[in-house]
């Protein structure tokens, strides 16, 4: 290897062969990032091999082992103070592409790991693409995630590349692509093995080099006759695209309800380029994206971006002395739904043994047939091989006694929700297993410190709350009882971390945290229902207030027996102010559980394809005449409002660590709108004052279900707020948990 010469964040390296690689390696950084002063690296680095009379073209790689570049630096863009100032860097960096577009050598970018973002876009330009055929290596551009558009030429530079209908589809959802799928695409032109990357990419670049000046790679075009003519139609004439674009602007608003700003942002940059030429398109994109970077909508998310990193860093116990121990066996509990997507995320993502335990060899049947179910679908779409999916399933072993519980280090049941039962499993974990074994118990309501009653040894004793399809939902929430020990809170957010989880920690109490603010939502949705407020105008309304399904439809999934039963479990906890209206226990009595026996709100009889029917039969078990009239918002802030008071109570209660924290719970757990930010950032946003308001208010048409958390009173007189520098703090210790009895703690303010 020859020398390389640095100045900043890039390196020279020039070969006797003609190349010049440029190596991408910020030695501040474990990963690389695009931050304002890469200009003048750039520059530098450009300029010196576009004078060098011995380099004939150039390989644009990265420094780094694992990544290529991640994307740009999120603390750059959320510096900046007006729009203005983001639409400048925007231009800084379309002014870079436009260097490399131009450059008069060949350009190929090498990518081996990730291509985020601006990590794409720097590739775009580029005379020629190659990829590592790593797993590691994935191509997108996610910045939509974060309620902005690429703003480095992305919406402009993409479309040429891989079509019009590709490019609207990465840039709207987001996604990323493997290396095996942006060369079908035409978004890279080779695919080699990470170790020749470097060799083939400089092997492109003389070729191109040797084709003359301004080659570059042959564009991409759609293998199918299918393809080329649905490419023909929609992309290669005003009326198709007209078609296109329209569609895409229809889909895009149900999906987003119009409450998204950058996909719409994107649909019109995109088509500015694709009608009136690249410096109209890359000017529009500029102008968008400064708009973009400080909406409010970008603030929520990228700050739902920051609590993420936070908690991913955070050890879940405030003694930073304090380590997990070692994880290397989980035994599991129950081989149901969730015990059964438990055991695949362990086996999966953290790579250790399970043994599972079920009642009856049915129950494990059924448990193992789930598990090979997720990893044969995998299979299915070649994202992994027969022989991993055999090796994966063959780190669970099955028994229907204690057997081969002696070594494990963590046991985590999902038995029925019977409180006697997970006492008798607690002892028999305590009587088989070793004398330091963790219980963790995944419960979604009876109190930990119920469960932990009389155990020998309750300072293990722990809640582990997953989501239903375990699989798939990011949020674990762990729930710790005054006993629990702080390394078992470690030992146990480690594991949910390995997992593949957002984990973060609460204290004990009735329906810990999330469960606890679903409570009074689906409480107040029940209560319109009662009034008469039509399912679908509920539903609806929180759809378009940004929640992913409406509460309606959330109660037919959850099981309308399994609320009841919740219902009422809340009601003895906190008394009057969860107390349900009348007509539920009717549904129940009716055998209507939901969708899960096909006897719901809706209609489940396999023919509606598409939208669901109400089944209009539950009005006149309810009693009541559908039809009343509230305005979509109204029943939206009603519901809404129930949870964000409740989250609010938590936080005075000391359930939660952090406004963060609860914030990051109802988003990733209950689906509460992301750009919102969350229950707490939300009470930010509209003004602590304004939401007490708002709620007396209501208090007084509706009755004291509505009165405001005392916190948020007393914030509203004092000005504070849930984040920021003039933010309120959780009471450290928590008071009595899980009754109904123990008057509210004071929160206390920060230093
Ligand atoms: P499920 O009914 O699908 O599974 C329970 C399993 O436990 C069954 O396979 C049963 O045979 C087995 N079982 C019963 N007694 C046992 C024993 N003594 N030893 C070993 N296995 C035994 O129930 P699901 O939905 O998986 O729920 C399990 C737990 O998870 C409950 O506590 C529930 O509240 C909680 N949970 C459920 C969620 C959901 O959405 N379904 C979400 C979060 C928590």
């Amino acid at each position: 290897m020859s020398e390389i010469e640095k100045k900043g964040v890039l390196g020279v390296e020039k070969r006797a062969n003609g190349c010049a690689i440029v190596w991408f390696d910020d030695p501040a950084e474990a990963m690389n990032t695009l931050k304002g002063d890469i200009a003048e690296d750039f520059e530098w680095a450009f300029g010196k091999v576009e004078k060098d009379p011995d380099v004939k073209a150039v390989v644009f790689a990265s420094g780094k082992p694992d990544s290529f570049v991640a994307g740009a630096n999120i603390d750059m863009l959320n510096a900046c103070k007006t729009a203005q100032d983001a639409a400048n860097l925007s231009r800084l960096s379309q002014k870079m592409q436009e260097a490399m577009a131009s450059f008069p050598k060949p350009i190929v970018a090498a990518i081996h790991g990730v291509a985020l973002g601006g990590g794409l876009e720097i590739t775009l330009p580029c005379h020629g693409r190659i990829a590592s055929d790593d797993s590691k290596t994935k191509l997108g551009l996610p910045e939509c995630q974060l309620g902005l558009l690429p703003g480095g030429g992305g919406t402009q530079r993409l479309h040429p590349l891989i079509g019009v209908a590709a490019a609207l589809d990465m840039l709207l959802t987001g996604k990323q692509v493997s290396a095996k799928t942006a060369k079908k695409m035409g978004l890279v032109d080779e695919v080699v093995p990470a170790p020749i990357l470097i060799v083939a990419a400089m092997k492109m670049a003389l070729a191109l080099a040797a084709k003359g000046p301004g080659a570059t790679s042959p564009k991409h075009k759609p293998a199918s006759t299918s393809d080329r003519l649905r490419e023909f139609a929609l992309e290669e004439n005003k009326l198709g695209r007209r078609v296109l674009f329209d569609q895409a602007r229809k889909k895009v608003l149900g999906q987003t309800q119009g409450n998204y700003p950058a996909q719409e942002k994107i649909l019109d940059v995109v088509r500015v380029g694709v009608e009136k030429g690249l410096a109209a398109g890359l000017e529009a994109e500029a102008v968008a994206f400064g708009e973009l970077v400080v909406s409010p909508v970008a603030k929520q998310l990228i700050s739902i971006f920051f609590a993420q990193t936070a908690l991913k860093k955070d050890s879940g116990v405030d003694d930073p002395s304090v380590k997990p121990k070692k994880v290397a066996k989980v035994g599991m509990l129950g081989a149901g739904l969730m015990g059964a997507g438990i055991t695949y995320v362990t086996i999966n993502n953290v790579g250790v043994a399970v043994r599972l335990k079920d009642k009856d060899d049915a129950g494990l049947g059924k448990g193992l047939a789930y598990v090979r179910g997720i990893l044969d679908g995998r299979v299915r779409k070649r994202r992994l091989s027969p022989m991993a999916r055999d090796l994966l399933i063959h780190r669970v072993t099955t028994t229907t006694d204690m057997s081969g519980f002696q070594d494990v280090d963590v046991v985590i049941e999902a038995v029925f929700e019977d409180l006697g039962l997970k006492k008798k499993v607690l002892a028999d974990v305590e009587g088989a297993g070793k004398e330091d074994v963790i219980f963790a118990s995944n419960t979604s309501s009876l109190p930990i410190t119920q469960i932990a009653e009389g155990a020998n040894r309750p300072e293990n004793v722990i809640g582990m709350h997953y989501f239903s399809p375990v699989e798939k939902m990011p949020l674990l929430e762990i729930i710790n009882t005054r006993s629990t020990a702080p390394w078992v809170t470690a030992t146990c957010v480690e594991l949910g971390k390995k997992q593949g989880k957002t984990v973060i920690v609460v204290n004990d109490g009735v329906g810990f945290y999330t469960s606890r603010i679903l409570g009074p939502y689906m409480n107040e949705a029940a209560y319109l229902l009662a009034e008469g407020v039509a399912v679908e105008a509920m539903d609806q309304a929180l759809v378009k207030w940004g929640f992913p399904v409406g509460p309606i439809t959330l109660l037919d999934e959850v099981g309308i027996d399994v609320a009841e039963k919740v219902g009422h479990i809340v009601h003895d906890a906190f008394g009057d102010r969860m107390k349900p209206p009348p007509g539920i226990e009717k549904l129940v009595a009716d055998k209507r559980y939901g969708r899960k026996n096909k006897r719901g709100f809706y209609v489940y009889d396999g023919k509606t394809k598409g939208k669901k029917e109400v089944d209009t039969a539950v009005y006149a078990l309810l009693g009541v005449t559908p039809g009343k009239v509230i305005a979509a918002n109204e029943i939206a802030e009603r519901c809404a409002l129930q949870m964000v008071n409740e989250a609010a109570l938590c936080f005075q209660e000391g359930i939660l660590r952090s406004a963060r924290d609860g914030d990051v719970g109802a988003i990733f757990g209950l689906g509460f709108p992301p750009f919102r930010g969350g229950p707490f950032r939300y009470v930010d946003a509209v003004g602590v004052g304004e939401v007490v308001k708002k709620l007396e208010r209501l208090r007084d048409q509706h009755g004291p279900r509505f009165a405001p958390a005392e916190i948020l009173v007393e914030m509203a007189k004092d000005g504070r707020t849930f984040h920021g520098e003039n933010k309120v703090e959780p009471p450290k210790s928590p008071g009595a948990v899980g009754t109904a009895d123990k008057p509210a703690k004071k929160a206390k303010k920060s230093a």
